[in-house]
């Protein structure tokens, strides 16, 4: 069976995304064909795109669809045909409006959420579920500072932060994103643009800084981050949107205070299928129970994938955005 998918030469700039026709075979042991209806796009796929990752070449773009089950192979009892599903991680591939995914990373959408936005939360959240959740343990009335707060993950960890009580401190680039981030539940948010991230971090706890920092921004944001903790605070460093962080000296992390410092990945937090499915009904759960809700910034039709790439590499997105097969 033919299918449509963004494809990938060589890696390098957004051009060497491009559409293409491929045979998709019928599915395997242990596999399911899914007819995607809506792939979620994700800084991960810059990084695979661009070469920061590298991956061999020829390959299919794409880390994250929902769609519904078309057909199964042997010894798939977790789905049936007509299910609707969502997936994420594993091989590469899930740009395209076609393919098979092994079977046991499949998760039904709850009734009531769309795959639209079931596509647009799994990945997203089950990163906010890990970092929360699992990576540091952070309790009700905990400080916690959180960059890219108007982005996917970040709009999704200030609704999840708010509904566990902890308050987490957002910084957002511009006013419209500030707005964003304030509605999803974020405790405080700072304008990068205009204002000093220590400063005001240090002025909404009173003084003594937050004992957990997720930077995802990494290069630019690397000193602040330092300066931001409390003695003993964590630094978990999960992205490098800005490009990569410094290396870190151990003397860094005693002067500034006996400091930690984590480089954690979805992968390996979810490397066990049990804690991938665990991990993965959570952010289910918490779209179905409304306690999270989807942001679709924006949507590209499939064969625009490179100029959705430009957009969110250039900080001009909010929210998830979505790549319609
Ligand atoms: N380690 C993991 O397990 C894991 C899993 C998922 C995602 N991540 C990381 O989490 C981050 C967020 O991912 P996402 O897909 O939700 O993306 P996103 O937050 O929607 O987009 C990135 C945002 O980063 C901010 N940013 C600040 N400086 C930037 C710069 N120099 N260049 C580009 N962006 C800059 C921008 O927001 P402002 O303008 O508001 O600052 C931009 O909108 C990424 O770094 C990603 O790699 C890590």
């Amino acid at each position: 069976m033919k299918a449509r998918a963004v494809r990938m030469h060589s890696q390098g700039a957004p051009e060497v995304l491009v559409l293409e026709e491929i045979e998709i075979a019928a599915p395997g042991a242990g596999q399911a064909q899914i007819r995607q209806t809506a792939v979620g796009l994700n800084f991960l796929d810059v990084y695979q795109r661009s070469g920061s990752y590298p991956i061999p070449m020829p390959a299919t773009a794409g880390n994250e669809a929902a769609g519904v089950v078309e057909a199964v192979g042997p010894d798939v009892t977790n789905v049936k045909v007509g299910d609707r599903v969502v997936y994420q991680g594993g091989e590469m591939g899930a740009y395209a409006d076609r393919r098979n995914v092994p079977a046991w990373r499949l998760v039904r959408i709850p009734d009531g959420v769309s795959e639209e936005a079931a596509a647009a939360v799994l990945l997203k959240g089950m990163t906010v579920e890990y970092l929360l959740e699992r990576c540091v343990s952070l309790k009700s009335g905990d400080f916690a500072l959180m960059y890219a707060a108007a982005g996917g993950v970040g709009l999704i960890a200030g609704q999840w932060a708010k509904a566990m009580g902890v308050k987490l401190i957002g910084v957002a680039g511009g006013a419209d994103k500030c707005k964003l981030a304030r509605e999803a539940g974020y405790h405080a948010v700072i304008d990068r643009n205009s204002e000093d991230i220590v400063a005001r971090v240090k002025e909404i706890t009173g003084g003594k800084g937050v004992p957990v920092a997720f930077d995802s921004v990494g290069k630019t944001t690397f000193d602040a981050t330092i300066a931001c903790l409390a003695p003993r605070g964590y630094f978990v460093s999960f992205g490098a949107s800005s490009g990569k962080p410094p290396a870190v000296e151990a003397g860094l992390l005693q002067s500034k205070g006996s400091l930690y410092f984590t480089r954690p990945t979805l992968a390996t937090y979810c490397a066990a299928p049990e804690d991938y499915t665990y991990s993965a009904k959570r952010a289910m759960e918490m779209l179905g129970s409304g306690a999270v809700k989807a942001t679709i910034g924006r949507r590209y039709p499939l064969g625009e994938a490179a100029q959705a790439h430009r957009d969110l590499e250039a900080g001009k997105t909010s929210g998830s955005t979505i790549l319609v097969p």
